[in-house]
């Protein structure tokens, strides 16, 4: 047998093997702790001197299932999962960065995101500059001795701006900076951060991973190739951490510090953990993963190119049609396809736009995506609704823009769907 596993095989199987039940599909474990063995047993464990389980907040066996998994997907060593994709974001950058600090971050990503960033962080002191995605050296003009992070999404929500990866990660390499990817609208399926030397990933798993649009999650998934040490910015894991016995996460956990210090802090302090439950459903959605992303990219490829050819249809954006600003990254970064999202411009502007949407009928009027069914959103009064009107421009987001995550189902009867509504 392949020592390498295929991503689809991954997908499948994920990291559970049959336990002494032989039950064939991973079970689900609600329970909020865990017996210990003896009182040796409960303090090596709350030392992090053994492995295993102590209670729900920190880690649970059906949630460990989920990370390993993921964390396969994405070539990482380990991952921790959260109760939805912004406390993985929030979970992973307050472990990187603190008050006094700053992140370097793209000024083109999902619009609660950038809230958070200039908003909530800010509050906590932790400074969120935004560099312009299509300009890597933008990036490095904001380095400071007191920068954490870099952060950008692989495809970004909602306008599908691919990064140039390898220009980015070269700036944040030079600068011993982690770069941070938000991999939820490329999914591993279509692209591996890990390989343009990306430090980690975050997901929303409650959009493609999970698939069904049925439960929120998020994981932050640690590549394990970032050193911390040759770094120099980061005493929090070359020292002693005090509101821990005084663990060394470089040293004591090596290529999987990150993780550690994640599920040791932000998730043991502040909490986030996901519901078990939700760790199963998002488990066996990653079963179809691969199959999923097939579909919705061959879906979105007829949708654009129909959506191109409509005469009433004023502009659309999608980085897999030639001629598109993004087309030569997406041919560089995504062989597979640039995702499932595309955005368009009806004639008669935003009235005309709002009309559309009201009058599709298969397709669902909502704010998501990563699901089966198309779902198609108007991003400025809804997802991008509190950012200021020079955030929107600068994220892609014109005021006539719908967006639309195009599902698996029969790609004929989403157009004819459109086709009815546009009329
Ligand atoms: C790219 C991206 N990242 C993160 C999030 C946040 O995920 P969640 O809604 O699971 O908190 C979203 C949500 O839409 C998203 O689109």
């Amino acid at each position: 047998m392949k020592e390498k596993l295929s991503i689809d095989t991954i997908a499948v199987h994920g990291a559970y093997r049959p336990d002494a039940t032989g039950s064939t599909n991973p079970p689900l474990y609600l329970s909020n702790a865990y017996k210990f063995r003896d009182a040796k047993h409960a303090a090596d464990l709350f030392d992090l001197n053994a492995e295993g389980y102590i209670y729900t907040r920190l880690h649970n066996p059906t949630t460990s299932l989920l990370e390993e998994t993921v964390a396969a997907l994405e070539g990482g060593v380990a991952a921790v999962a959260a109760s939805t994709g912004h406390f993985a974001e929030f979970m992973l950058l307050t472990s990187l960065a603190g008050k006094g600090d700053e992140i370097i971050a793209s000024d083109c990503l999902y619009g609660g995101t950038i809230n958070m960033f200039s908003s909530t962080f800010r509050r906590f002191g932790i400074n969120v500059k935004f560099a312009r995605q299509d300009d890597p050296a933008s990036f490095e003009a904001l380095v400071t001795d007191k920068t954490k992070a870099v952060y950008i999404e692989a495809i970004a929500n909602p306008a599908s701006d691919i990064p140039d990866f390898e220009a980015i990660s070269r700036i944040a390499e030079r600068h011993g900076l982690p770069l941070i990817v938000d991999n939820t609208c490329a999914t591993p399926y279509l692209f591996r951060p890990v390989e343009y030397g990306a430090a980690a990933v975050i997901h929303s798993c409650t959009k493609f991973l999970g698939g069904h649009g049925s439960v929120m999650g998020g994981v932050a998934v640690d590549l394990g190739v970032f050193d911390w040490v040759a770094s120099g910015r980061f005493p929090e894991f070359t020292e002693p951490d005090p509101s821990y016995h005084g663990v060394v996460y470089s040293k004591d956990f090596g290529s999987s510090a990150l993780a550690v210090k994640m599920r040791a802090g932000a998730m043991r302090d502040v909490g986030g953990s996901p519901s078990p439950y939700n760790s199963m459903a998002i488990l066996q959605g990653i079963q179809t993963l691969h199959l999923r992303m097939e579909r919705h990219v061959e879906n979105t490829r007829k949708l654009a190119e129909w959506l191109k050819g409509s005469d009433r249809v004023a502009w659309v954006n999608y980085p897999g049609l030639p001629g598109n600003k993004n087309f030569a990254l997406a041919e560089k970064y995504f062989p597979k396809g640039p995702g499932a999202m595309l955005t368009f411009g009806v004639k008669g502007g935003v009235e005309a736009g709002r009309r559309f949407i009201e009058k599709v009928s298969l397709c669902v009027h909502a704010a998501n995506l990563g699901d089966v069914k198309t779902i198609v959103t108007h991003p400025a009064s809804t997802t991008h609704r509190q950012l200021t009107s020079r955030q929107r421009v600068s994220a892609g987001v014109p005021d006539d823009l719908i967006r639309v995550a195009v599902g698996i189902e029969s790609a004929e009867d989403i157009i004819s769907d459109f086709e009815q509504a546009l009329s």
